[in-house]
């Protein structure tokens, strides 16, 4: 558990930082001057922002199969974070035509291991002296092509559907939970990801799906978004005090150009 310099802005914990999405939402959350707590498997992968950023960037060593680590990660200045981010992903591998995981569950069980030590912590949370403590907000990455209305071109509907069924049905299961917990949520569902500098907010097309009126969903269908611009918009419109959380809350966000 980290000790920080005091900001007024809401302390962040980001799992899935060293990727290029979570990378990404860490260097605007850095850039904006938060606090923001990383649990990485390999802390050297962000020597650089760290040495930039040596007071607000503080790195936990560990893996999200570790609630112990995780819990580390999710309290700065002995508090609770006020947001949590996932971009969590799994590694992918041919095999003949099929694409399988080593880690085939990653993003179920990771969100269930932060949202299980977030229930934790919140128990442990002193109600004499914060008897309404604030919940933190949830930001967890997910995918388009698991919608029950269609929300990508039908071009790549057979690759989605067959070609990605594991990491997808790891993906559904993850936004259950997280539609089922007690935390207030958003789900960002970008198209296919590609490298890239960011094109900007205005590039940007968003779709809302919320899960009690799933067949009432406004997807945004398009093929591809830079991870950039994903963590962009995340950090703009879910982090930042200028966005717009009260608009995303409670809902799937498909994103794509
Ligand atoms: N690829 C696509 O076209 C696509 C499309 C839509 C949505 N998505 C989703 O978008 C998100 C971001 O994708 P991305 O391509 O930017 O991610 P990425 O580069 O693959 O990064 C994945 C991140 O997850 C971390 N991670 C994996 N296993 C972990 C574990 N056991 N413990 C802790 N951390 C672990 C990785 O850490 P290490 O550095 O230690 O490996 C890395 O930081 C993912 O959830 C992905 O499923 C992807």
């Amino acid at each position: 558990m980290s000790t920080a310099p005091s900001s007024s802005k809401p302390s962040i914990a980001i799992f899935g930082a060293t990727g290029g999405t979570g990378l990404a939402i860490l260097k605007n959350s850095l850039a904006a001057g938060h606090n923001v707590s990383v649990l990485a498997r390999t802390p050297s992968k962000l020597s650089s922002i760290s040495s930039q950023y040596p007071d607000l960037l503080h790195v936990t060593q560990g893996d999200i199969h570790d609630n112990a680590s995780i819990k580390r990660a999710l309290v700065l200045n002995n508090r609770r974070v006020d947001i949590v981010i996932s971009a969590v992903g799994m590694v992918l591998q041919f095999k003949g035509v099929k694409i399988v995981s080593p880690d085939p569950t990653i993003c179920e069980v990771g969100t269930r291991n932060i949202l299980s030590t977030l229930s934790e912590l919140e128990a442990e949370v002193d109600q004499a002296s914060n008897p309404s403590p604030v919940k933190p907000k949830l930001i967890i990455v997910s995918t388009t092509g698991i919608s029950e209305k269609r929300d990508i071109p039908r071009a790549v509907s057979p690759f989605y559907h067959y070609g990605l069924a594991v990491p997808h049905a790891d993906k559904k299961k993850m936004e259950d939970l997280v539609i089922n917990s007690q935390w207030p949520w958003v789900l960002v569902r970008p198209s296919f990801l590609v490298d890239g500098p960011a094109k900007g907010l205005k590039s940007l097309r968003t779709g809302t799906e919320t899960p009690a009126h799933k067949k009432e969903a406004t997807h945004a269908i398009g093929y591809a978004i830079r991870r950039e611009d994903v963590g962009l918009w995340i950090y703009e419109e879910c982090v930042s005090s200028r966005g717009n959380w009260g608009e995303w809350a409670g809902k799937c966000v498909s994103l794509t150009y």
